[in-house]
């Protein structure tokens, strides 16, 4: 008898030590993704295609939102995020500087989570729209983490807009109060005064916490903001995140996710913070740039819809908390294209806010700052939280203001007679002390309750007696 196996039973030999094999492989693989699993379950793909500022990468899958990791030349990775996809193809959009980058590189997910840090030591900090600080003063040392696009908040759970707050500006004290919780624009072309103005309310009003966020402006901006507006003093109770006009869009849309984040946090900490943003425009023009190159159709002035529908969602984040709790009271800056106040952004942005401030440039051509346009301005929420006197008074200001302007024509080239009109006799007898109501120096700070009164003395005025033309809201005349 020969011991020589059968064809089966050696197949059945070599099938045992494969499957011992498998085995022990199994058991290495099972111990790597105990220790540590990111290292076994890393996915590549490849770079395909740069037009522009869009990367195309395939071989691997990663939600919209995460982060890639980009090998550019020489190992040096790049950052870039998931923006979109088509078919197989991932849209990625880069958060940095994207030179060294080369065909077929190597691309890798590194993290799906989208949460910035937070805490108290972010107070006296600037940094960029990715949280890193600028400021040269050491790493951020803070533990908490808040969602980068925000928590839906249950609108019957945030408390009503019922309480002014004093932002230190006579004509907006005075005629277009801002409540706590409210989110106001600040509306001009360029050049008009949008900046000094959001500089004045960040030192004159009252916060715990003030978040500065600097988004697409001039990068000079940046230091002048820190140092000359909001001071030492000023800067210990602020964070500013700056995101310059030179940096990627998806850097200036986080940016203003970032410092929306922030204010959130500090909110739900029950504190009252001021939420700055210079400039809302911008932060819709970088969605603009990011949607276009990922081949979103525009529709308004170039802007593609998404533009529209990201608006209120960094709007509505702002507001009060819940009942007894913090509060973001916001002001952003929108700009108006060529003084274009129905430009796409400019409309969508009032029809979101709480209430508008326009400025014009007729006004701060002729000298007087801030050139806060009242017949154009409202605040959505003053009837709520001003007293019926100081309401009725504020009506009074603008129809006699309203009034001369529109005669103001005529009355420059004479050819208004006096006595035609007892209600326009009125309004240019009280015009100038109308126009000193709203004239303000810069670095004058007027509170609350002297607005109020010098809105009072304004109105009180016997011009309107003498004509006696307009019915003088009886109110006017406190106890
Ligand atoms: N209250 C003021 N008093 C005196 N001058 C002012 C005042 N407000 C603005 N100005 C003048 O107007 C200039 C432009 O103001 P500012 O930078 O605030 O405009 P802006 O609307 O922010 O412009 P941009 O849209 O270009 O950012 C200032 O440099 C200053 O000279
Ligand atoms: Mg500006």
């Amino acid at each position: 008898m020969t011991s020589q196996k059968t064809d089966t039973e050696l197949d059945i030999t070599t099938l045992a030590d494969r499957t011992a094999n498998w085995r022990e492989r199994l058991k290495e693989h099972q111990h790597r993704l105990d220790s540590d699993p990111s290292e076994v379950l890393s996915v590549e793909g490849r770079l395909t295609r740069m037009v522009g500022l869009t990367l195309e990468a395939v071989g691997f899958q990663a939600p919209i939102g995460s982060r890639c990791e980009v090998q550019g030349a020489g190992g040096k990775p790049i950052e870039a995020e998931v923006v979109g996809f088509s078919g197989e193809i991932l849209y990625l959009m880069p958060t940095g500087d994207i030179r060294g980058l080369v065909p077929n590189a190597r691309v890798r997910p590194i993290r799906s989570d989208s949460q910035v840090p937070v805490g108290d030591a972010l107070l006296g900090r600037v940094v960029d729209g990715a949280c890193k600080p600028l400021d040269g003063k050491g790493p951020l040392r803070v533990k908490d983490s808040m969602p980068l696009h925000g928590k839906l908040v249950n609108p019957l759970v945030r408390a009503p807009v019922r309480q002014h707050l004093d932002v230190g500006v006579q004509a907006i004290n005075a005629l277009l109060s801002v409540g706590r919780g409210q989110r106001m624009g600040l509306f001009a072309g360029s050049g008009v005064g949008k900046s000094v103005l959001l500089g004045m309310m960040t030192r004159y009003t009252e916060a715990d916490v003030i978040v500065v966020g600097l988004i697409g402006e001039r990068g000079r901006e940046v230091k002048e903001f820190i140092e000359d507006i909001l001071g030492e003093e000023g800067l210990s109770r602020a964070v500013v995140v700056a995101s310059p006009a030179d940096n990627s869009p998806l850097m200036r849309l986080h940016g203003a996710m970032l410092a929306t984040s922030i204010a959130e946090y500090f909110r739900d900490q029950g504190k009252q913070v001021l939420l700055l943003m210079d400039s809302l425009t911008r932060y819709a023009q970088a969605q603009r740039e990011i949607a276009l190159a990922i081949g979103e159709p525009p529709a308004t002035k170039g802007y593609p819809p998404s533009v529209f529908s990201l608006l209120p969602q960094l709007v509505e984040r702002a507001g009060n908390g819940s009942e007894g709790g913090g509060a973001i009271t916001a002001i952003y800056t929108v700009l108006t294209e060529g003084d274009d106040q129905q430009d796409p952004v400019a409309d969508a942005a009032r029809a979101i806010l709480d209430g508008h401030i326009v400025l014009s440039r007729q006004l701060a051509e002729s000298g007087l700052y801030p050139a806060i346009d009242v017949e154009a301005s409202i605040s959505r929420v003053m009837p709520q939280i001003v007293d019926e006197n100081h309401l009725e008074q504020a009506q009074y200001f603008k129809q006699m203001y309203s009034t001369y302007r529109q005669n103001q024509d005529l009355i420059n080239v004479g050819a208004y007679a006096a006595g035609s009109d007892p209600k326009i006799d009125d309004a240019i007898a009280m015009f100038p002390s109308l126009q000193n109501l709203i004239k303000q120096s810069m670095n004058q700070a007027v509170d609350w309750q002297q607005s109020v009164d010098n809105l009072t003395t304004t109105m009180q005025q016997p011009s309107s007696q003498i004509f006696g033309s307009l019915q003088t809201p009886t109110v006017l005349h406190q106890g």
